[in-house]
């Protein structure tokens, strides 16, 4: 059976599933699974249900070393809270980082699209490819009502890229039903989320947004067109969706 096959089948299995049955889904099915945490509002939510599931679940961070102290302050409490759950903290590669800042500049982000984007792969495109290296699957917080990239986005979908499926169990739920679960349950989130900010990167590339703004205007604002960093984008720039 081929990979996308498989994928389709797990799609037709998991339409119309909530998120806790399609993580029980997946937990049960793929041995090599992990949950990609930026500990923002979807991610939070997450973490509580996988570990509501299976308390040692597997969750990998991408520190890109730039991220706001509020973001660490949120890692913390999620480690208390969850003391058995096997946290992965992925570090981008040390020299090419000091050799990117070196020659661009510390805040290189700031001076082009083309320095923006070598920040992003140094710091969170590499490091998610190793981190998802021998998985058979990934899973994300992503919403299809994100950015317009996100809109055709499906629960379950082929990684291209890395050649293993992408699990979305948040596809379908709104900004308002990630808030219910987060108050209902009493989950740990990051601060900078009462300070209107809806959506969380790194400190630099991260503003609170105004009354009225799109939820993702405060993520690399000073360029044209600011919704999407690679992680979620394959190299020819789509990604393969299940069929049925
Ligand atoms: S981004 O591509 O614009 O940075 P966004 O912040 O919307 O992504 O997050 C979407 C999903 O990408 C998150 O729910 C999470 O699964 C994954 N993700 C984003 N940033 C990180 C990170 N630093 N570490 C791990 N996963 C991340
Ligand atoms: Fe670098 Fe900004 Fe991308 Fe973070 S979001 S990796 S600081 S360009």
């Amino acid at each position: 059976m081929t990979l996308q096959t498989d994928i389709n089948s797990a799609a037709a299995e998991l339409k119309g599933k909530t998120p806790q049955e399609v993580l029980t889904w997946c937990l049960g099915n793929y041995s090599k699974i992990a949950l990609a945490s930026s500990f923002g509002a979807e991610d939070v939510v997450l973490i509580d249900m996988m570990a509501k599931i299976r308390s040692d679940a597997h969750v990998f961070t991408l520190d890109t070393g730039r991220l706001n102290a509020e973001t660490y302050e949120v890692i913390a409490k999620v480690q208390q809270k969850y003391p058995q759950l096997q946290l992965q903290i992925m570090f981008p590669q040390a020299e090419a980082v000091e050799q990117m800042v070196s020659e661009k500049g510390i805040n290189l982000f700031y001076d082009s699209v083309e320095n923006r984007k070598q920040c992003c792969y140094i710091r969170k495109v590499e490091p998610l490819s190793r981190a998802t290296k021998g998985l058979d699957a990934w899973i994300t917080g992503l919403r299809r009502d994100q950015t317009a990239n996100r809109s055709t986005m499906e629960t379950v979908e082929l990684d291209g890229d890395r050649n293993i499926a992408k699990i979305n169990p948040l596809i379908d739920w709104s900004n308002e039903q990630v808030w219910e679960y987060i108050r209902a349950n009493d989950v740990p989130y990051n601060a900078l989320h009462d300070q209107n900010f809806p959506s969380i990167g790194c400190a630099p590339c991260t503003r609170a947004i105004q009354p009225g703004e799109d939820l993702r205007a405060g993520r690399w604002w000073w360029e044209m067109s600011n919704q999407e960093c690679g992680l979620h984008v394959t190299s020819d720039g789509r990604l393969v969706r299940a069929k049925g």
